[in-house]
């Protein structure tokens, strides 16, 4: 079996001191897409903080992306964050700069150089979301699916092993929610990325089989979508 690109075993997930979460244990084999469910407030965004190591782990054991969390101290979390395309449901895009240098910007802060070399990157990951010709756009002439693609571009920038999807549809309609979780999984597959694509609207889960994980009364349980 290959090696796991999400493994918790008793983790607890904590805010504040306080256990959110208990003795969860999970596992993410490379490339697998899992959804992550449960009602508003069940703990999915801290179990994602956790992963990426916004909030400590409370206890037991984690390791992403081969990284031990346990372990992991602030000098290097943000290595172990470019192993991860995080995406949220408010694109986080720089409104006053075009889709290109959000893209430089977003290169520029993991340590790319200038060049040809990352100005061929921001074609090939506007290529994989089909926003080529949006390059030069600023977001404002954009609509919310585009947006969303374009923050999916940007995650994609460093070739991640793990994306990490939190809320990613919670501003948009219904269709273009599929078309998002359609396109999720399709450059998870496309790049060998595994998902975790946590979300509350439980209708979602109707666009195609996968996994599923589920948060609730302080639990985490591995149930079938
Ligand atoms: N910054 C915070 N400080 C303290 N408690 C928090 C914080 N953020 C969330 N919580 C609490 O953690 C619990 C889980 O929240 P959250 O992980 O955001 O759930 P979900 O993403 O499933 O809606 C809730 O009880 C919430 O009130
Ligand atoms: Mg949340």
């Amino acid at each position: 079996m290959a090696e796991a690109i999400v493994e918790l075993r008793g983790a607890n997930i904590q805010q504040g001191g306080r256990n959110i979460l208990e003795n969860v244990d999970l596992r993410i084999a490379p490339g697998e897409f899992v959804y992550l469910v449960g009602k508003t407030g069940a703990g999915k965004s801290s179990l994602l903080k956790t992963l990426y190591a916004a909030l400590p782990l409370g206890g037991g054991s984690a390791t992403v992306a081969g990284f031990n969390l346990a372990k992991t101290g602030r000098k290097k979390i943000p290595q172990l964050r470019r192993k991860l395309g995080i995406v949220f449901q408010d694109f986080n895009l720089l409104m006053d700069r075009s889709v290109e240098e959000n893209l430089r910007f977003a290169l520029r802060a993991t340590g790319w150089k200038k060049g040809t070399l990352a100005e061929q990157r921001i074609d090939e990951v506007l290529m994989a979301v089909g926003l080529a010709d949006r390059r030069r756009s600023m977001p404002h002439t954009l609509s919310g699916g585009e947006r969303q693609r374009i923050a999916f571009a940007r995650a994609l920038l460093n070739s991640p092993t793990l994306f990490i999807a939190d809320e990613v549809t919670g501003n948009l309609d219904p269709d273009t929610s599929k078309n998002i979780l359609e396109l999720m999984r399709k450059l998870g597959k496309e790049h060998g990325t595994a998902v975790l694509f946590a979300t509350h609207d439980y209708r979602l889960l109707d666009t195609f089989q996968a996994r599923v994980v589920r948060c609730e009364g302080g639990r985490v349980f591995n149930a079938e979508g």
